[in-house]
């Protein structure tokens, strides 16, 4: 049998994504129509006898046991949400949980970060994990030199794949091969986190650096510290022929920010022509909108036929788009309406928002910069008319004349 992990972090982390992440957990944040982690949930459901997904983090309840009660409705494999009552770190929230795992009798775990987007290629890695007969297995990909350093770096054999040395983030460059978040490991991962806790504490204990730190751990048996899977299991782990690596040449995205949102949902969008092309809209101008590219329109939703949409845009549930209206690269989330003849190019229009007639939402389309896509944030407004720029628009402002490379506050 086999359990997946997937993790969400929580609501210290995920910063950078404001202002979408004001009133909504990242992870639910919607991709090509579909909450951020409802994409490796269903890449889960595909592996060989997986017995359970569950999520781990420390978010509130509340913001996940409506979604996943729905979708265990919807799907036929169940989803549980545990909460860490702090930051563990991504190995440490995973050993919290270490017990409720294990009633599963899993004989392998896959890790999933939550805010990778990627095809998910899992039962081609498990296949790999079964040959090589490691501890665990990592998608690994090569990227343009530059930006590796935004990642874990690692070098692996290119006959047997064995993971020979990690760096995680380091400053000057060791490799092109970057790991992606996405894992699988055999129940001995428990023990190399044990270890790993062992070791800090027993140099926690010659240093003699925090007597409260050296009494949390001999007071209990689990690691109450906080446990990194990049730096503290994978690089002590590497060349030990414990780790092996799985190459992808798919896409793969990292998503950070809201800018990477737009990117991932037209990676997702493009997924969808082969794996549920019934999630695309088709539209010809007369009874239903014209249709460019890749489109999602939730069936809540009312678009005017007389608009044009796409490519990649994704629009929400109970969104209104009128007539003439014009929708190139764009996230509409619940809610918004966008009046007729307005025109909406790379920006993420936020909850309940409002667009007035000819107004005009533009962004440059730039991805990995601060103001390259306009977000306008839950229930803002432009009025008619209204040009706004590369901007990012904090909740609840109303928008009267001309904004550009502004943040709106
Ligand atoms: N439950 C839980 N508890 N989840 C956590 C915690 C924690 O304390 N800390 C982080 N996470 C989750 C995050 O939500 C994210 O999904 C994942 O763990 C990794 O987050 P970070 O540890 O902050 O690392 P990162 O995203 O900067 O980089 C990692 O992922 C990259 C791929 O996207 C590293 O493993 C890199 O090497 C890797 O390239
Ligand atoms: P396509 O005809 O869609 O291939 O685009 P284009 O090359 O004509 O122009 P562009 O990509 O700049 O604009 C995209 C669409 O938005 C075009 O169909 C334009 O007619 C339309 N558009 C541009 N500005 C406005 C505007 O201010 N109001 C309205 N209603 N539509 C506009």
């Amino acid at each position: 049998k086999t359990v997946a992990v997937i993790l969400v972090g929580g609501p210290t982390k995920g910063t950078r994504f404001r202002p979408l992440s004001f009133n909504l957990a990242k992870p639910l944040f919607p991709l090509a129509g579909q909450p951020m982690v409802h994409h490796p949930i269903l890449a889960c459901q595909k592996i060989p006898n997986l017995a359970k997904v569950f999520l781990i983090g420390f978010y509130e309840e509340r913001e996940f046991t409506l979604y996943i009660s729905a979708l265990s409705n919807e799907l036929k494999v169940p989803v549980m949400y545990l909460r860490e009552e702090k930051p563990h770190g991504s190995a440490g929230g995973l050993y919290n949980f270490k017990d409720l795992l294990m009633e599963e009798e899993p004989h392998d775990i896959f890790v999933l970060n939550c805010d990778v987007c990627c095809s998910f290629p899992l039962t081609e890695m498990l296949d790999a994990h079964r040959k090589h007969g490691g501890i665990g297995t990592l998608l690994v990909k090569k990227v343009s030199r530059d930006v590796a350093n935004e990642f874990g770096e690692l070098v692996a054999d290119p006959k047997t794949g064995e993971l020979l040395h990690y760096a995680e983030k380091p400053e000057t460059f060791v490799s092109d091969f970057i790991n992606c978040g996405v894992y699988i490991f055999t129940t001995d991962i428990f023990s190399a986190i044990r270890d790993v806790t062992s070791t800090q504490k027993d140099r926690a204990a010659l240093r003699r650096v925090s007597s409260v730190e050296a009494l949390q751990f001999s007071s209990k048996a689990t690691p109450t510290k906080f446990v990194r899977l990049d730096q503290d299991i994978l690089t002590p782990l590497a060349g030990k022929k414990k780790l092996y690596t799985f190459e992808t040449t798919d896409f793969w995205e990292q998503l950070k920010t809201p800018g990477m949102s737009l990117r991932c949902s037209s990676l997702y969008l493009n997924q969808y022509r082969q794996t549920s092309p019934e999630l695309l809209a088709v539209g010809d101008g007369t009874k239903s909108p014209t249709i460019v590219g890749d489109v999602f329109i939730h069936r809540s939703a009312k678009v005017h036929p007389s608009a044009k949409l796409g490519p990649n845009v994704s629009i929400s549930a109970n969104a209104r788009i009128g007539p003439g209206v014009r929708l190139i690269g764009c996230i509409v989330l619940d809610g918004v309406e966008v009046k007729e003849n307005a025109v909406v190019i790379q920006s993420i229009v936020g909850w309940k928002s409002l667009i007035g007639r000819w107004a005009r939402v533009q962004g440059a389309g730039n991805y990995n910069t601060k103001l390259g896509i306009t977000i306008l944030g839950e229930d803002v407004a432009v009025e008619d008319e209204v040009v706004v720029v590369n901007c990012i628009v904090l909740p609840h402002k109303t928008i009267t004349s001309r904004v550009q490379d502004e943040i709106i506050l």
